[in-house]
Parts: structure tokens; C-alpha cells; sequence
């Protein structure tokens, strides 16, 4: 399986996903702050992953720190709890994982372990919160694989695949769980400007798997679904509020309308981990602006003029109404959402 991340004893190792698929590099973050750094910088980027590399940067910090005492120890972890929390945005992942890591160092505290052993126990959860990422987007690859015709032609925006989780892909975890029950699938990947995650970082996952894969410009969908094209549309998602309202990758909500003219199912992907049942509804939901110069510039070369302005928001937000269902490692949840979803988290409350 593609390693996204992993944890050494004294760094965080990371594919770097700005430099795929011209290069394959592997940045080693040894502290917090280098682990920061790579998720604001996109070295790691997708909503599970940034979740994973927050937890296994806020371990690492931990297992660096020289405090003796729990009091000095508890008031580092609260700053790099913050400086992860303040890297991205959107993604609820991210604020999910640091959560778990906080109820953790909690529970260690409240048990009356020394430092030694809180740091076991931080370490240990990191662990799982990728461990179970993995399983998540396995599971959810199976019950999606059902929405699949034997014969589909579907079409995917941004990489909500291995890359942007533990592994195996939200989005084409679905993809890959289809072809695993015996289905062909051909997959359009949209390019996703303007950090090109489909172009680049999507299309080198799917040929190395053996899957066909046609690159489109964003501005191509619309022509290919009135040719009659695409089957299905599966994309992945940073936050889904309690409504099911979504945000994903800008250009998300464009794929949607386009979907719901040409009556192409639309489906997002994504584990329990990025429903946010606090967040009401996608007004709510903070989306990030990023710089400028992505917009601006392709691979360093200038391409618009000085002295135009640019709006560059990273994601946009789907409105519930589009969305056929939410698959999940739980299951496949169906309109009306504020009840299904709700329903989803009794269930794992219950078992
Ligand atoms: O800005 P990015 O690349 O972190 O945005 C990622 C996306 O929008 C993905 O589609 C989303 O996180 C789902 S990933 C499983």
C-alpha cells in the first residue's frame, strides 16, 4: 500500500505531495512545528491525513519534550495542540484527531501516569487514529463498491485517494473496492486547479493501480456528462455538517449542479470522522483562502499579470439537496441527512 505517513521513533515521515508525480520524496519532520509547517504547506494534505499527521506531530512533540513535571508537560501539549489546530481550516479532521489526542493525554493524567507513560499512551493513539483511517476507508470502499455498475464510467474531483487518508482513499476507496468485487471502472479525474491534486496526485494513483484514467480540465465535465459519459460521480469531503450540506475541493459544487442537470448520481465519501455534527449546515463551515500566487503561478512561472487581484478559496460547499448519499465505514446514508447522520453516531455510541 502507498505510504502517505508514518512515524519513525524521532520524526514523522511524510510523501511529499507537492513534488508527485515528477518526483518521489520523502520529508522528515522532527518536531511539531516541522509537522505544522507540512500541513500548512501541503507537504501532506486531505482531510484524514492532515487529521493523522496533526496526531503523530502532536506525539512526536511530546515524546521530544524535556519537562519532568506534568504541570510544564500539560502546558507544552496545549501549544502544540494549538499550533496544529491553527494550520488549516476546513478540514474537520484535523480538529477531530487533536480531540482524540487531548481526551487521551486527559484519561493518562486522570490514571496518574508519569510522563514516561503519557507519552506511551500519545504515541499509542496516533497509532490507532491511522490504524483506524485505514480500516475506515476499507470499509467504506465496500459498501460503496455497491453503488458501482458493473461497467462504470465515474468521474472524481481533487485526490481523496490514498494520499489524502492512512491509505486506500475515501473517494477512490470506493473506486478500488469496486474493482476489487470484479467491476471495470474507468475513472475521469477532473485536474483540480489550481494545486492540480487530480492531475497530479489522483491519475499517478490510479495508473499505478492498473485503473484507466482520462485526465479532464475542470471546465471539461459539463460537456462530458451531456455526451452521456459519466455513470457516477464520487468525490471525497473535508466536513459535512449535520444537514449534509459538504465542503470539498473548490470546483466541488460546480461538479454537483452539473450532475444533478444531467441526472448523474452524486456521492461523497468519506469516514464518520469528517461529520461534524456541530457545525448546523455548509454556512457554517470556515473555508480557507489560500495565497494568491497558486492561482498566479504554475509550477513558478508566472502566468496572469501583476495588479490583478485573485480570489483563491481552497474548497466550496455542496448543498445537501445534490448529494445521493454519504458513504461512510457505517454504512451508505440517504437524504434526509440531519437524520441519518445523527442516526450513524447512536449507532457507534451503541456498539
Ligand atoms: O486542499 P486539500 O488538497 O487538502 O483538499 C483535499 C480535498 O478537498 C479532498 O477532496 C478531501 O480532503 C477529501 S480527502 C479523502
Amino acid at each position: 500500500m502507498l505510504p502517505t505517513i508514518a512515524r519513525e521513533a524521532d520524526a514523522v515521515v511524510m510523501i511529499d505531495q507537492r513534488k508527485l508525480p515528477a518526483q518521489e520524496i520523502y520529508v522528515r519532520a522532527k518536531s511539531a512545528p516541522e509537522v505544522a509547517r507540512a500541513i500548512k504547506t501541503m507537504v501532506i494534505r486531505g482531510a484524514p491525513a492532515i487529521g493523522v499527521a496533526a496526531a503523530m506531530g502532536i506525539a512526536l512533540g511530546m515524546r521530544k519534550s524535556k519537562a519532568t513535571g506534568t504541570q510544564k508537560f500539560a502546558a507544552e501539549f496545549q501549544k502544540i495542540c494549538d499550533l496544529m489546530a491553527a494550520t488549516r481550516p476546513t478540514a474537520v479532521n484535523l480538529f477531530w484527531a487533536i480531540d482524540r489526542m487531548k481526551r487521551t493525554f486527559a484519561a493518562a493524567v486522570q490514571a496518574g501516569d508519569s510522563v514516561d507513560q503519557i507519552k506511551d499512551r500519545l504515541d499509542a493513539e496516533a497509532q490507532s487514529i491511522h490504524d483506524e483511517d485505514v480500516a475506515s476507508c476499507r470499509a467504506l470502499g465496500a459498501f460503496g463498491a455497491d453503488v458501482v455498475p458493473a461497467d462504470a464510467r465515474i468521474l472524481t474531483h481533487c485526490n481523496a485517494g490514498a494520499l489524502a487518508t492512512a491509505g486506500y482513499g475515501t473517494a477512490l476507496g470506493v473506486i478500488r473496492g469496486a474493482v476489487e468485487k470484479g467491476k471495470r471502472v474507468a475513472v475521469f479525474a477532473d485536474e483540480t486547479r489550481p494545486f492540480l491534486q487530480g492531475a497530479r496526485l489522483t491519475a499517478w494513483e490510479l495508473v499505478r493501480d492498473g485503473i484507466e484514467t482520462t485526465i479532464i480540465t475542470d471546465n471539461m465535465s459539463g460537456a462530458l456528462m451531456r455526451q452521456g459519459k459519466v455513470d457516477l460521480v464520487v468525490v471525497g469531503a473535508d466536513r459535512i455538517a449535520a444537514n449534509g450540506d459538504t465542503a470539498n475541493k473548490i470546483g466541488t459544487y460546480t461538479v454537483a449542479v452539473l450532475a444533478r442537470e444531467h441526472r448523474v448520481p452524486f456521492y461523497v465519501a468519506a469516514p464518520l470522522s469528517t461529520i461534524d455534527l456541530d457545525t448546523p449546515d455548509g454556512a457554517h463551515i470556515p473555508i480557507e483562502e489560500r495565497n494568491p500566487k497558486e492561482v498566479t503561478h504554475v509550477a513558478g512561472s508566472q502566468l496572469a499579470p501583476e495588479g490583478a487581484r485573485v480570489w483563491n478559496p481552497a474548497f466550496d460547499v455542496t448543498p445537501h439537496e445534490l448529494i445521493a448519499g454519504i458513504i461512510t465505514e457505517r454504512g451508505i446514508f440517504r437524504p434526509p441527512y440531519i437524520e441519518s447522520l445523527k442516526r450513524a453516531f447512536e449507532e457507534v455510541t451503541l456498539a
